[in-house]
């Protein structure tokens, strides 16, 4: 079976002093060894003082990168300079694609761009309110695959994770149904299947992010096609970031 990935998205949020506090509570409050992977996403801020104080008890990824090597672009962050510091780095989060306007060709680009600088790349996918009331969901999410994941290859979807983030579960304290989670996860796998194969589906992991904290942790984790949880504001306190770990744990 896959492995859970259990991913804080930190957003907008700790000072490298204030990532420095967590990962001392962290690192006291968290087993020694866990069976899902733990990631943390800082801010670019944070980064360094994050890698110092997790002194490697979990992974590390960053929440956005620019899609070149080097060059005239102020005020971004490359993936060369990226991979001194993370594994993993998030790409199409609902915020930035409404806030920043985003979209699905230049996160394709950031997603090529990351795989040959071996990092590995988080696709957020989801829908708005609108979009699900009018039926839309499958639609958009078909679409920001679609275009999101152009000229990747089979080889290369190892690399990539993808998460379902419902727009109107953000942040929101409204989770989606683990059914509602499920059959759009669903959805994502056949999609796999029917765009790469089956192997390919099977092996990659399928997150699910909107308000996924302790108390709902285990319903949404025990889904067949829920691979583990990309986790905002649960993610900022140890304790609870712990707690979300030892449920998926429990389930493995
Ligand atoms: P949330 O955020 O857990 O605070 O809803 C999830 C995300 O946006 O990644």
């Amino acid at each position: 079976m896959r492995t859970f990935l259990i991913a804080g998205n930190w957003k907008m949020n700790k000072t490298a002093e204030e990532a420095r506090a967590f990962f001392a509570e962290f690192n006291a409050l968290a087993p020694a060894k866990t069976k899902c992977e733990a990631l943390i996403c800082p801010t670019f801020t944070a980064l360094s003082a994050a890698k110092e104080a997790n002194k490697g008890r979990i992974s590390l990824g960053a929440q956005n990168v620019y899609p070149k090597d080097s060059g005239a672009f102020t005020g971004e962050i490359s993936p060369k300079m990226l991979s001194e510091f993370v594994t993993y780095v998030i790409v199409g989060h609902s915020e930035r694609r409404t806030l920043l306007k985003e979209s699905n060709a230049f996160i394709n680009e950031k997603i090529h761009a990351l795989l040959s600088h071996q990092l590995k790349p988080i696709l957020c996918v989801g829908e708005s309110l609108e979009e699900r009331k009018a039926g839309r969901a499958f639609d958009v999410i078909a679409e920001e695959l679609t275009e999101g994941l152009a000229a990747i290859s089979k080889e290369q979807m190892a690399a990539i994770t993808i998460a379902y983030e419902p727009i109107w579960a953000i942040g929101t304290g409204e989770t989606a149904t683990p059914a509602i989670a499920q059959e759009v996860h669903a959805f994502i796998r056949n999609w796999l299947v029917k765009h790469f194969d089956k192997s390919v589906a099977d092996g990659v992991r399928i997150l699910y992010g909107g308000s996924l904290k302790a108390s709902n942790a285990h319903d949404l984790l025990s889904q067949p096609d829920i691979d583990g949880g990309l986790i905002g504001g649960a993610s900022l306190e140890a304790k609870s970031f712990v707690d979300i770990i030892q449920i998926a744990d429990e389930l493995l």
